[in-house]
């Protein structure tokens, strides 16, 4: 029987439901949404595949513990205490991180060197020598937060952030994080249940993003590694079962993806190639103001030029041109806008049912749901408030999970991880 530990996802604020919907279905236990995180329990199985398949945590901290403390002296002696050897090996690296929303400390700095200086003397005491610390790229690294009268110590098991996915090659200024397109994709209910549109993809995000869903490649296939790979007790075999597994399943749509620059819609297709993805997506060079779409139908996301680059006399007629665009010829299209612009969001003119606020970095912004019907048909009065994507069968945007059929298979991406020789 495997070890069951608590274990942290961490995500973007606004993210954490649709993080515990993909937590809950790669088996976590005891789940409960904390600020801009999950916190779950689970296995060392339960902990390769929430790094390996989530499209929406950024980092899987293991909790080692949680402490009363009222000092500096509290918080050597609990730090102190734990058998880090059990952790890792003498001759290993680590760093110490630390964020601090708490009484008894005021300095991130203070806590990571109190909390190192604790570790490096627990070893001294059993082993007569000491690890080393690296900032730069360590074996092992600690997470330190301290909130209020209580300390929490991790490990993060994932090592760079899991936004950084691997397949991008390019990007522009406006590129958006990988885990921020796929909860957008998730809030807008994508499952790959219908074509999908992009008409201002930039570097592709958004696209390649609901490719991965669409399919069920779990996005941790183009990463070189993880941290848990340099813990003690990795478990190379069944993290080459979580590796090698049959994910992906069949997708019968197709997505479309469209700029206005030529130049961003080939860095686009070149990540898409890199994905491994670029016969899924078709690429256009297209102006949005004069966009037929090529399929009747389907989901519509898209994220405007918006921010401090733009004056109010660029926003007005681009948002405006986004809502007459979306009345003319998306006409049985669910369409959602992703923006931080709220001058720009009242330019568009038409009447949202949906509206979800999250960040983009520091950017406070909202994503917009636009049900454009088809014919003559107008969205009653009760859909047209604002509802939240958390509200209990909120999201009226949500389909049917296709099954693989059975006897298919369709592990096109299948890779045997090498072991070392
Ligand atoms: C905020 S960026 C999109 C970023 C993208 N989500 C990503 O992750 O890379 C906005 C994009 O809209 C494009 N754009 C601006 N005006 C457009 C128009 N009229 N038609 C199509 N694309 C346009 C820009 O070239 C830019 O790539």
């Amino acid at each position: 029987m495997q070890e069951n530990f608590q274990m942290l996802a961490k995500t973007f604020a606004g993210l954490e439901n649709v993080l515990k919907e993909e937590l809950v279905g790669l088996g976590a236990a005891d789940v409960a949404i904390v600020n801009r995180g999950v916190m779950f329990s689970g296995t060392k199985e339960t902990l390769y595949k929430a790094n390996f398949c989530c499209h929406t945590a950024l980092r899987i901290l293991r909790i080692i513990g949680t402490y009363k403390v009222k000092n500096a002296h509290d918080l050597y002696t609990c730090a102190r205490d734990i058998n880090w050897h059990e952790y890792f090996d003498i001759n290993q690296t680590f760093s110490v991180n630390s964020t601090v929303n708490s009484e008894a400390f005021n300095n991130s700095m203070f806590v990571s060197l109190k909390t190192k200086d604790a570790i490096v003397d627990q070893f001294r005491s059993v082993y007569n020598k000491r690890p080393s610390v690296s900032t730069e790229n360590p074996d092992i690294r600690i997470n330190v937060h301290a909130s209020r009268d209580e300390v929490t110590l991790s490990l993060d098991s994932s090592g760079e952030s899991l936004h950084k996915r691997g397949y991008r090659l390019g990007q522009n200024e406006a590129s958006m994080s990988e885990v921020l397109a796929a909860g957008l994709l998730k809030i807008a209910g994508w499952k790959g249940q219908c074509d999908l549109i992009d008409p201002m993809c930039g570097s592709g995000t958004i696209p390649i993003e609901a490719a991965l869903i669409a399919r069920n490649i779990p996005p941790g296939i183009f990463r070189k590694s993880f941290a848990f790979e340099s813990w003690k007790d990795f478990d190379e075999d069944l993290f080459e079962q979580v590796f090698n597994a049959d994910y992906e399943i069949p997708f019968e749509h197709k997505i479309f993806a469209y700029d206005i620059s030529s130049l961003n819609v080939k860095i686009a297709s070149e990540n898409a190639r890199n994905a491994g993805l670029k016969n899924v997506i078709g690429f256009k060079a297209r102006d949005f103001s004069s966009l037929v779409p090529e399929t009747d139908k389907g989901l519509l996301i898209v994220n405007p030029p918006y921010g401090q680059r733009m004056n109010e006399r660029q926003i007005a007629p681009l948002y405006a041109m986004i809502g007459d665009s979306l009345k003319k010829h998306f006409r049985g299209f669910n369409a959602w806008v992703f923006s931080s612009s709220e001058d720009g969001l009242k330019r568009i003119g038409l009447r949202f049912s949906q509206r979800v606020k999250l960040y983009n970095g520091p950017l406070e912004c909202e994503f917009r749901k636009y049900e454009m019907y088809d014919g003559s048909r107008k969205p009653s009065k009760n859909q047209h408030y604002k509802q939240n994507f958390n509200r209990k069968g909120g999201n009226s945007n949500s389909y049917q999970k296709r099954e693989p059929q059975s006897g298919q298979r369709t592990g096109q991406r299948k890779r045997i991880r090498k072991k070392p020789d």
